[in-house]
C-alpha cells in the first residue's frame, strides 16, 4: 500500500530542568538533525525501521540526551543502557537490557532482532554478544560531565539520608525523577523515534540510560514490548518517554495503538489519560504514529522534545513544550501519495 513517509520522534519527557543550564536552541537543532537524517532515509526508499533506527542513533552520538554518549550514571557511577526496536510488519523484536560501553545500543538491539533466534539480551550477555558483533565500543564515557553530574547528584542523596529513608521512592524529590506526587520527574532525556515508509509499514526504535542513580541492574520500559515501545502493521506504532516503573506497569504503548482507531492524537491522550489514572501526572510523555500516517502525542510532564517530518515538508518540525502542536503543519502535507 502506498503511504506517505513520516518519522516522528522524541528527546524525552520532563521537567526539562536540564535545559535551564543549556542552550535551548542547540537542543532543538539537536531534534531537527536527528529527524532530518532519519527522514532523508525515507526519502531515498529505506524502511521505516533503517529510519527509525538512524534518528535513535544520531541522538546516541550526540551527548545531548540520556542515550548512548550523554546516558546518566547508576548509584555505582557505572553506564547501564536499554534499547529496543519493533518491526510491525512482522513484529519482529530486538532488545538490549543493561548493556555497558556500547555506543549505540539501538544498533545492539536491531543485531539481536536480526542475528539471533532470542529478542531480549541483558547484561553481561548483551554486552558480549554486542562486541562479537564488532560494534563500536566507546572509551569516553561517561564524559567528564555527567561524571561531575553524579557526584552531585550521589552527595545531594547521601546527605538528605534518602538511602536510609527507603530507596528509590525516597530518593524521588531529591533527583526528579518520580511523578506520583504530581511533580515533574526530571527530563528522562530517553529518546525514540516512530516511523511509516512509502509501503505503508510501520517501526520504531527506542535507547535510553535510564533513571540517574539507578539501582545498578535496573531495566525500565525501554526494552519491554508494550511497555516503551510496539508496532504493528494496520494497528499503529507508538514510543514512550519518562519514568519507566509506571509506564512499564502501565503497558503504555500497547495501550495507545489498542485506541489508535481514534486516530493517533486521541489514542496517545487516551493512554495518558490511562497512565495518570493509575500514578498521577509528571510521569510520562509518548509519541505515534496510526495506520494512516498521522502522528499524535500527549504528555503529562512539563515538557517533552520533539521533532516530526512528513514527505512534503522542507524540513522537520520541532517542539518541546505541550502548546507547541504540529497537527496544522502535518495537515498541509496530508494529501494522498502522489
Ligand atoms: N523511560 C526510561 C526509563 O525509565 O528507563
Amino acid at each position: 500500500m502506498a503511504a506517505l513517509p513520516i518519522l516522528m520522534l522524541h528527546g524525552g519527557a520532563g521537567a526539562m530542568r536540564t535545559l535551564e543550564g543549556r542552550d535551548e536552541r542547540a537542543y532543538r537543532d539537536s531534534l531537527r538533525l536527528a529527524c532530518r537524517l532519519g527522514s532523508e532515509l525515507l526519502v531515498e526508499g529505506s524502511s521505516a525501521l533503517e529510519a527509525a533506527v538512524q534518528a535513535v542513533v544520531t541522538m546516541e552520538d550526540s551527548g545531548n540526551f540520556n542515550a548512548g554518549l550523554g546516558s546518566c550514571l547508576n548509584f555505582d557511577g557505572e553506564i547501564e543502557m536499554d534499547a529496543a526496536v519493533m518491526r510491525g510488519s512482522d513484529r519482529a523484536f530486538g532488545g538490549v537490557a543493561a548493556i555497558r560501553q556500547v555506543a549505540n545500543p539501538v544498533v545492539a538491539a536491531c543485531q539481536v532482532m536480526e542475528q539471533t533466534r532470542h529478542c531480549l539480551l541483558g547484561a553481561e550477555g548483551a554486552t558480549r554478544f554486542a562486541k562479537a558483533q564488532g560494534l563500536t565500543l566507546r572509551s569516553d564515557f561517561p564524559s567528564q560531565s555527567r561524571r561531575l553530574a553524579w557526584r552531585r547528584k550521589r552527595e545531594a542523596v547521601t546527605a538528605g539520608g534518602a538511602l536510609e529513608a527507603g530507596g528509590l521512592a525516597a530518593m524521588g524529590g531529591v533527583l526528579g525523577i518520580q511523578g506520583s506526587a504530581g511533580q515533574d520527574a526530571d527530563s528522562s532525556d530517553t529518546v525514540g523515534a516512530v516511523a511509516m515508509d512509502a509501503d505503508g509499514s510501520l517501526a520504531c526504535a527506542v535507547s535510553t540510560g535510564g533513571l540517574w542513580l539507578k539501582q545498578a541492574g535496573r531495566i525500565g520500559d525501554s526494552p519491554l514490548p508494550g511497555a516503551g515501545l510496539w508496532a504493528v502493521d494496520g494497528e499503529g506504532v507508538a514510543v514512550a518517554t519518562g519514568t519507566g516503573e509506571m509506564i512499564l506497569r502501565s503497558l503504555l504503548c500497547k495501550e495507545v495503538v489498542d485506541r489508535m482507531h481514534h486516530g493517533a492524537s486521541r489514542a496517545c491522550a487516551l493512554g495518558m489519560t490511562h497512565l495518570e489514572a493509575l500514578f498521577g501526572p509528571g510521569v510520562a510523555g509518548v509519541i505515534a504514529i496510526d495506520p494512516s500516517g498521522m502522528p499524535g502525542f500527549a504528555l503529562n510532564t512539563r515538557g517533552m522534545g520533539r521533532a516530526v517530518w512528513r514527505l512534503g515538508m522542507e524540513r522537520p518540525a520541532v517542539a518541546i513544550w505541550p502548546e507547541e502542536g504540529w497537527d496544522e503543519t502535518i495537515a498541509e502535507v496530508s494529501g494522498a501519495p502522489g
